[in-house]
């Protein structure tokens, strides 16, 4: 299958470009778009055929549903059951954003779609492109980050071109995504709601408007949960793994730092190529084969837009290890850190002082 490669510019897509990948979708054709977080891989939602095409385009197991987009709160009314009170305070305050609601499903959505699963995700993102392919494709549109299943979601067309050219039928290419993680995903299908996945909109932001939210356990999970617990899908499956081994080292920053130097230089001894993923404030303490910052420790915002192009970059050096650092937990640091818990595959070490 031979990709379209379409730039767009993302404050001012323009109608043409948009609408030629709109024609795709309608036709059942996979469409990777940017939203604010990472890129989607876009279907009709309401195309099982067209679902189905999207799960093997990634490699995707069937048992994990993936998100459905709309461009307009209103377009939930038809998705869904019921919105309960609390879904339509959060939709009213953090849509469009980067915030996905789980619902009980109505009988139009196809059970491919929502991978049999009595309830349906969904969120309407604040991008132009996305919102502009949504509305011209006149389809709630499922999408689940563009990359191959078990590597670090795409926040660049190139990203997605690495992981899906020749498997999908077009890429909008809308530059390099700001948020950088994918969204925080809720669970409004049970009460009281419970925060399945951190992601773009802080734990702290909802919890001002929702008292009784709770946290899933596996969102600071520090080690794999057992299936019985699983309230997501994409709890079970590998996640964000580099083909390096990933080590995790958490803990207040000098001993860290230690610890990473102590880590490498075992490493190196062992003739390992060696990667580390430092911050702003620590890099200079570090000599190793690959050294990149994530960003400055007091801006979790850019730690999050950078971890996962950093992932990709340092895996693409061939370390044979990636030693990386553990940042504060607060706000977007929460999904920084589940992130990197399971790019490591729970090996974590914790540093004392
Ligand atoms: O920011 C994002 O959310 C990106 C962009 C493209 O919107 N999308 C994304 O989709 O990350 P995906 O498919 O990679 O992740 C969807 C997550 C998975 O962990 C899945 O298990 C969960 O949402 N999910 C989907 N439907 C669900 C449901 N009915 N109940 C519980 N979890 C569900
Ligand atoms: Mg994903």
């Amino acid at each position: 299958m031979k990709t379209l490669f379409l730039k767009v510019d993302p404050e001012n897509p323009g109608p043409t470009k948009i609408q030629a990948a709109a024609r795709i979708i309608q036709q059942g054709g996979l469409v990777a778009f940017p939203t604010e977080t990472v890129y989607g891989l876009g279907a009709d939602a309401l195309n099982p055929a067209a679902v189905l095409a999207l799960f093997e385009a990634k490699k995707r197991p069937l048992d994990n549903p993936p998100i459905v987009h709309v461009a307009d709160p209103e377009e939930v009314c038809r998705l869904v059951e019921e919105v309960p009170p609390k879904g339509a305070v959060l939709m009213e305050k953090f849509w469009p954003g980067p915030l996905t609601l789980i619902f009980k499903r109505s009988n139009i959505v196809p059970q491919v779609t929502v991978a049999g699963l009595e309830t349906v995700a969904i969120r309407m993102p604040k991008h132009k492109v996305a919102l502009e392919l949504i509305k011209q494709s006149r389809c709630p549109i499922a999408a689940p980050s563009a990359n191959l299943a078990g590597k670090p979601s795409p926040t660049t067309a190139q990203h997605v071109y690495e992981d899906l050219n020749g498997r999908i039928d077009c890429i909008l290419d809308g530059g390099a995504t700001n948020i950088g993680v994918e969204s925080t995903v809720v669970d409004l299908s049970v009460d009281p709601p419970m925060l399945l996945r951190p992601g773009g909109t802080p734990y702290e932001a909802l919890k001002e408007v929702l008292e009784d939210l709770k946290l899933h356990p596996f969102v600071q999970a520090e080690q794999e949960i057992s299936l019985h617990e699983v309230r997501s899908p994409g709890m079970k499956h590998k996640h964000y793994a580099p083909k390096a081994e990933v080590i995790l080292v958490e803990g207040n920053v000098p001993a860290v730092i230690a610890k990473v130097k102590e880590l490498a230089e075992s490493y190196r001894l062992k003739s390992a190529k060696v990667g580390i993923l430092a911050t702003d404030e620590t890099q200079v303490a570090y000599k190793a084969d690959v050294v990149k910052s994530l960003g400055s420790r007091f801006n979790l915002a850019a730690v999050a837009r950078n971890l996962f192009r950093l992932l990709r970059e340092v895996d693409a050096e061939n370390v044979d290890v990636i030693i990386a650092e553990g940042v504060s937990s607060e706000g977007l640091g929460l999904a920084v850190m589940n992130r990197l818990r399971k790019a490591s595959g729970y090996r974590i070490i914790k540093t004392e002082e």
